[in-house]
């Protein structure tokens, strides 16, 4: 959850999540944020763009960080507020202006969010691009915390390794991990699951475009492991592994945050590196799925000028069959689920 402000007069908690101050926008604003009364009486909210009343808006969204947050108000989770504005709706207010919440509630009491000034612009503003892997990931994984709830969206340590486990047993079901193993990893991230497959393999190598993320993975996973190896790579190929050296090869989660082109650039270099025999498994969102399909929606409505660089793009079970038989890999099986597609194949 971001910040929580408080007004201790009216009784009235809320936050601004969107738009930041210094925001800008190329298509859609949206106003976004949570506020409730811990009396429980109902709140609304002005919008006002540049200090005049523009809209107002009820609470509709459901949510759970701002219940879990505040657990002794007891809170309904519906405490969040929403809504886009198209370009053309707000034009009158010129190039640059700002925008306020006032959170009212039933008593009369108010409380102000902002204003925060936003820009409108024709073209996506400079930032970092997403083929820039390195220097994005790094931005990403500038703490410790950050980086674990990046590669896992849990930061909670107990959340973090049920879900690494479960990661392992599913590539023991698919795939089988043995003793002799040489095992490698594309983006490795923190070592999530490094940690707890390298105990069943010969030698498990985490590789990563993000020096930061490979810091926090070595800080976490090094101290009694005998058989890591870790390797800071250019984020396009792994051309500091030799060929034919390595069993298996996987890639979770990383496919969504990378271009298509790396994505068939990695399956073939991981054809190059593994042994006769050896095992790849790659996995994106899937587009075809129920949960994939809805995370994709979700993420249509974020403005362009807003997407981050590592924003995750689908991938659809017909793309990675492609990617697997151009790459070379027999044997290829496609599991397409409602949130995730993944792929295997076999070198022969
Ligand atoms: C969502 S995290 C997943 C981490 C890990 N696979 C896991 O499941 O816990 C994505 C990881 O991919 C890394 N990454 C992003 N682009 C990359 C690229 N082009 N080459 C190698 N690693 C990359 C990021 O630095 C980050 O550590």
């Amino acid at each position: 959850m971001t910040g929580k402000k408080i007004d201790e007069k009216s009784n009235i908690y809320s936050y601004l999540d969107n738009p930041v101050d210094g925001g800008c926008f190329v298509r859609i604003l949206t106003i976004q944020g949570w506020a409730f009364s811990v009396t429980g009486e109902k709140v609304e909210i002005d919008i006002l763009m540049n200090n005049e009343l523009f809209d107002t808006i009820t609470i509709t969204e459901k949510r759970d960080d701002v219940k879990t947050a505040f657990v002794d108000f007891n809170i309904n989770a519906i405490c969040g507020f929403k809504k886009t504005y198209q370009k053309k709706d707000i034009i009158k207010y010129g190039e640059t202006f700002n925008v306020a919440a006032r959170i009212k509630d039933a008593t009369g009491h108010e409380k102000m969010l902002g204003p925060v000034i936003v820009q409108k612009v024709d073209s996506i503003p400079e930032g970092p691009i997403r083929a820039n892997y390195g220097l994005v990931w790094d931005a990403v994984a500038k703490t410790e915390e950050t980086a674990r709830h990046s590669v896992s969206g849990f930061a909670n340590l107990d959340e973090y390794d049920r879900a690494g486990r479960e990661s392992v047993e599913m590539f023991k079901s698919l795939v089988g991990i043995h003793p002799e193993d040489i095992i490698l990893e594309i983006g490795c991230g923190v070592g999530r699951v490094g940690r707890i497959i390298a105990p069943l393999c010969k030698k498990w190598i985490g590789t990563d475009a993000s020096k930061n993320m490979l810091k926090y993975a070595e800080q976490g996973l090094l101290e009694g492991h005998k058989n890591i190896e870790l390797i800071h790579t250019n984020g396009f190929d792994l051309s500091d592994v030799e060929s034919e050296t390595v069993d298996f090869v996987y890639s979770h989660f990383v496919f969504m945050h990378i271009d298509e082109w790396d994505r068939y650039i990695y399956v073939k270099e991981a054809y190059r590196i593994l042994k006769p025999g050896g095992k790849v498994y790659i996995d994106n969102i899937n587009l075809c799925g129920n949960d994939g399909w809805n995370s994709f929606i979700t993420l249509c409505e974020i403005d362009p000028a807003c997407r981050p660089p590592n924003i995750s793009k689908t991938s659809t079970p017909e793309e990675l069959y492609m990617y697997l038989e151009k790459g070379g890999f027999k044997d290829i099986k496609i599991i397409p689920e409602s949130l995730v597609v993944s792929g295997i194949g076999t070198k022969p």
